[in-house]
């Protein structure tokens, strides 16, 4: 499998409210670090799981990557071209390639139109088809993401949490996009509808060749969906590797604590990762050398001064002990 989109040295920080403390103080406002040098490959056809804590920046990749922000450093390269530089017609290009879905479908659905109405929006606005297609390309997304025909005449409202997960789903499917980048789709769903969301994804993927990025808080279903994970941790990748053989033998010492954690998981609640290793330090002052080294059981002395490097121990890890 060649890489089909890849992320290089990727940076992203975010500028804080000033408390009046800090004005007084005349301390500079406080900037959240998002992400650090994240470098990715994600390759043509794969399943991409990306699982870490809460805050650990998940969605701002996520968000990097079909530019609803722009990074302050890096580079993003689709089929090895870089977005910077294009004209615009390129660039529009681009980014109808990538598509996202987000956790809540109803909020990033128009209320006001019908299902129909959003996906033939999509379908005129970004000249996917003739407009006189227009009607039967809507039938075939509807068809795609298995609802019915007649729900092209109906409004968000009317639909299930699940329902209108494949209409955000469909709408992203209207763009013809090579790679979708689901952002927690599952997770606001009830675990009965879950799978057969799930299921839907994996469908897809073997019908239309798509390369799906997959961010979840959910191991089991990383597992059960991804072919590799990354795990992210302080807005830095720490370990990259094959699904099976990273469950398996996970290499970086917060990997494996994030597995032993999965009997405990349960939905909905995304604080048990963290109690069972600890409190997650601020991404507004990460630790000195390895981010992870105040709650790792491996740190030694060099831990807190050195950054490990992604370093090959089958797959890359980011650990000196690795
Ligand atoms: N628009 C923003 N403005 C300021 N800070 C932000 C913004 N978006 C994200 N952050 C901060 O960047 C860090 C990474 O956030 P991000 O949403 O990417 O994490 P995440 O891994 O997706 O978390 P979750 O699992 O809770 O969705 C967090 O500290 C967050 O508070
Ligand atoms: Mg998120």
């Amino acid at each position: 499998m060649t890489a089909l989109l890849e992320v290089e040295g990727l940076s992203k920080r975010f500028t804080g409210r000033r408390s009046f403390a800090d004005m007084l103080a005349r301390r500079p406002a406080p900037v959240v670090r998002a992400l650090e040098d994240v470098s990715l490959d994600i390759r043509r056809g794969e399943t991409l799981g990306i699982v870490g804590e809460s805050g650990c920046g998940k969605s701002t990749l996520a968000r990097c990557l079909v530019h609803l922000h722009n990074a302050d450093a890096g580079t993003i390269r689709l089929d090895g071209l870089p977005m910077e530089g294009m004209d615009s017609a390129a660039r529009e290009k681009f980014s109808r390639r990538v598509q996202m879905v987000f956790q809540d479908p109803y909020g990033s659905l128009n209320p006001r139109m019908t299902v129909g109405q959003t996906l033939a929006e999509v379908l005129a606005v970004h000249r996917i088809v003739p407009p006189a297609q227009i009607a039967a390309r809507v039938d075939e997304l509807l068809d795609l993401v298995h609802l019915p025909r007649d729900a092209a005449a109906r409004y968000p409202y009317e639909f299930s949490g699940g329902q209108r997960q494949r209409i955000g789903i469909a709408r992203a499917l209207a763009m013809q996009p090579d790679v979708i980048i689901a952002d927690e789709p599952v997770s606001a769903l009830d675990v009965s509808v879950q799978a057969q969301v799930v299921n839907l994804f994996l469908e897809l993927q073997s019908r239309l060749g798509l390369t799906l990025v997959f961010i979840t808080h959910d191991l089991r279903l990383v597992r059960h969906l991804t072919h590799r994970v990354a795990v992210m941790y302080l807005g830095r990748i720490v370990e990259l590797g094959p699904t099976e053989q990273l469950f398996d033998a996970p290499r970086h010492p917060y990997t494996q604590a994030l597995l032993r954690a999965v009997p405990q998981l349960t939905p909905g609640r995304r604080s048990d990762e963290a109690a069972v290793m600890g409190e997650l330090p601020s991404p507004l002052n990460p630790p000195t050398g390895c981010a992870f080294h105040p709650r790792c059981p491996l740190a030694q002395a060099r831990c807190s001064v050195e950054r490990p490097e992604m370093r090959e121990v089958g797959w890359p890890v980011a650990c000196h002990f690795a």
